[in-house]
């Protein structure tokens, strides 16, 4: 096939990008996001700052413009985030109370669940809930008022909210299989099979410097497979975007069964927020670089 997308699909597999509202009416943008890309995930539409500013006033409006061009050009789309300490208003980080937190948790999840209903192909549920360099969760105001179990508390509750979407744990720094943070989101992922808290899929951000993915990368996923979950790599950025990288990337995901899709964190290198680290795969003025070509053939 001569399209990202497209040769994704002729393995069972997508290939997505993240999307910015404001940019869909940027005609060479939304040429390329049209002709490669069958995944979408919004890049901060469908965060909570976005979508519940203040307690109990919700605003999809950003999100929907997305989900609305996704689905009238066959794309399928990736719920980005409803449970992440940053991009969070500072109303939700000033709840003390425990009662109170829960059920503003549950209520975000659900609202927004419902509202998206039978349009998402798989959510981010909890976004980066692990320190880095540790087995543990990092310090946040959902640990912090509701302790270890908020994270099984927001699964269960997106479960209920929609029950045909895929429910995923993302975070970053997870790609190597010896690191402390890997290892702390496996042994939570382990846990959730064993006692039947509803898990579906790990998502590794896979911000990359030049080097590309550690070593380790394919023995990362397929370990997690194993476990009964879907991998997808879900906020792929390479610093320089060399060829080697890239296709090394690919690779690892291609090489496990259960790999499910691949999303680059943006279209052109302006698009990106690591801008001047020129980290996808067209250049500024949307042409198609080395590292394009790299994984079209790689996939
Ligand atoms: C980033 C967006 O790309 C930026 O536009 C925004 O200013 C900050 O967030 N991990 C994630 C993504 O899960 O949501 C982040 O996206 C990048 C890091």
């Amino acid at each position: 096939a001569t399209t990202l997308g497209a040769q994704a699909a002729a393995s069972g597999r997508y290939f997505g990008t993240a999307v910015a509202a404001g940019r869909l009416g940027d005609s060479t943008y939304a040429t390329i996001l049209d002709r490669e890309f069958n995944m979408i995930t919004p890049e901060n539409e469908m965060k909570w700052d976005t979508t519940e500013p203040s307690r109990g006033s919700f605003n999809f409006s950003p999100a929907d413009q997305i989900v609305n061009h996704a689905q009238a050009h066959g794309q399928r789309m990736r719920g980005h985030t409803l449970v992440w300490h940053n991009q969070l208003p500072s109303w939700v980080g000033s709840i003390t109370d425990a009662n109170t937190l829960r059920s503003v948790m549950d209520n975000h999840i659900t609202t927004e669940m419902t509202h998206f209903k039978g349009k998402i192909y798989a959510w981010d549920v909890v976004n980066e809930a692990f320190a880095d360099g540790s087995t543990q969760h990092r310090g946040s105001v959902f640990q912090n008022v509701l302790g270890n179990g908020f994270i099984e508390e927001a699964f269960r509750t997106a479960r209920a909210a929609d029950p045909s979407a895929k429910l995923c744990y993302n975070d970053y720094n997870i790609e190597n299989w010896s690191d402390a943070k890997t290892q702390g989101v496996y042994a939570m992922v382990r846990d959730f099979k064993s006692r039947g808290v509803p898990i579906d899929c790990v998502g590794f951000q896979s911000h990359f410097g030049s080097g590309g993915p550690p070593a380790s990368f394919p023995t990362t996923l397929s370990n997690f497979t194993a476990l009964g979950v879907d991998v997808q790599l879900t906020e792929l950025d390479i610093a320089q975007a060399p060829t080697t990288a890239y296709s090394n990337t690919v690779k690892a995901c291609v090489n496990v069964s259960r790999c499910a899709g691949i999303t680059v964190w943006g279209i052109r290198d302006s698009d990106s927020w690591r801008s001047g680290d020129n980290p996808l795969l067209f250049d500024g003025g949307g042409n198609k670089k080395p590292a394009y070509d790299a994984v079209l053939s790689a996939l």
